[in-house]
């Protein structure tokens, strides 16, 4: 890398940021995270990185910060994630993952700070018509969250058009696992991701697992998502600020995913065979607005990051993610303590 200025995480005490931070300065990158800790966790920040409680919103604390730091880059994790939590309180999450990206975004211009990456999701397509998703089929949001991130691609694509900075933003599938040297993973206090459930039901923190729907048109009729290890994406994150700074006159959508699908009972049937358990599995009827299976087409950021996935096997995603819940418990008990 030819410079070496800072990149400010915001969002860097949750839990695609915190892996973002452990990528970067692995990577040799200097960090500094800004996050509000509603959701996130200042023990996720490691202890060498300059961390700032506060709004991305704040104009002054953004300017102070890129000041301080020398801030070359910014990647945007800070909004809010729970789709249904969208759908009852949307303006919540127009003022949380796009006024404050808007707000963030001006700060960035007014700096001068030239690149940006942006957390965008699959969420954006909505119910797609076709499968594997490419970053060309029409983005039709089905839920607030969806359209709320899609504003802020829109905003990046006419900003970077108008001023000097270049994006990419990153359309994020099935995001799971953990740090494979427990770093950090998934710590969201109530999440209802799929394995994250799953995981907690294997070590006896749920009774069981919902299966939301079995009458899907996929091979045993259960949902069929594409599951990235977190730390794939991440790393995903840091090649797209290689290619950010190679190219300024190039910006980039992209999908974030393996290209491939399993279903629900496949992932159960994973978190089994990883502990030698049988998690109780309990049929229940759809969940309003899941597609049937929701899988990446991955060819355009393969074309154009050298991007290796090191984490797609799917019983390593469970093993990371299991590893991951067991030190989040002894975590937890030492922060009550
Ligand atoms: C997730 C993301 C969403 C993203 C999408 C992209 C979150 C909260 N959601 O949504 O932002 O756009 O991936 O693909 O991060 N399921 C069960 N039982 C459960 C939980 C889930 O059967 O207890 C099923 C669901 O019906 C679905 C699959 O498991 O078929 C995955 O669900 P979930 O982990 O909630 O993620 P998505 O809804 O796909």
């Amino acid at each position: 890398m030819s410079d070496r200025f800072t990149v400010l995480v915001t969002g860097g005490a949750g839990y695609i940021g915190s892996h973002a931070v452990l990528a970067l300065h692995d990577a040799g990158w200097p960090v500094a995270v800004i996050d509000n800790l509603v959701t996130g966790f200042r023990w996720a920040v490691p202890d060498d990185v300059p961390f700032y409680e506060g709004n991305i919103a704040d104009a002054a604390l953004i300017a102070k910060i890129v000041t301080e730091q020398n801030i070359g880059a910014v990647m945007h994790f800070a909004g809010s994630v729970v789709v249904p939590e969208s759908v009852e309180n949307p303006l919540k999450y127009y003022d949380n993952n796009s006024a404050r990206s808007r707000s963030l975004i001006e700060a960035v211009i007014a700096n001068k700070v030239p690149h940006f990456i942006f957390s965008s999701t699959a969420a954006t397509y909505g119910i797609p018509e076709v499968s594997p998703v490419r970053e060309d089929t029409p983005q039709v949001p089905i839920n607030p969250y969806g359209m709320s991130k899609l504003m802020t691609e829109h905003m990046l694509r006419d900003v970077s058009a108008a001023h000097d900075m270049n994006f990419c933003a990153l359309r994020y599938f099935n995001v799971a696992g953990a740090d494979p040297q427990a770093r950090s993973g998934q710590s969201t206090i109530g999440a209802t991701h799929l394995l994250k459930v799953a995981v907690e039901a294997a070590l006896g923190k749920r009774d069981s697992v919902a299966i939301f729907g079995t009458d899907y048109d996929t091979a045993d009729g259960t949902g069929v998502r594409d599951y990235i290890h977190v730390s794939d994406l991440a790393a995903a994150h840091v090649l797209a600020l290689d290619a950010l700074i190679a190219d300024p006159t190039q910006s980039h959508f992209l999908n974030c995913g393996y290209g491939r699908g399993f279903s629900v009972l496949e992932v159960l049937d994973a978190v089994d065979r990883v502990t030698n358990l049988k998690i109780n599995r309990k049929m229940e009827g759809r969940r309003a607005g899941d597609p049937d299976s929701l899988i990446s087409d991955n060819g355009a950021i393969m074309d154009r990051f050298p991007w290796k996935p090191q984490y797609a096997d799917l019983d390593q995603i469970v093993t990371h993610a299991l590893a991951w819940e067991r030190k989040l418990g002894d975590i937890q008990q030492e922060q009550s303590a």
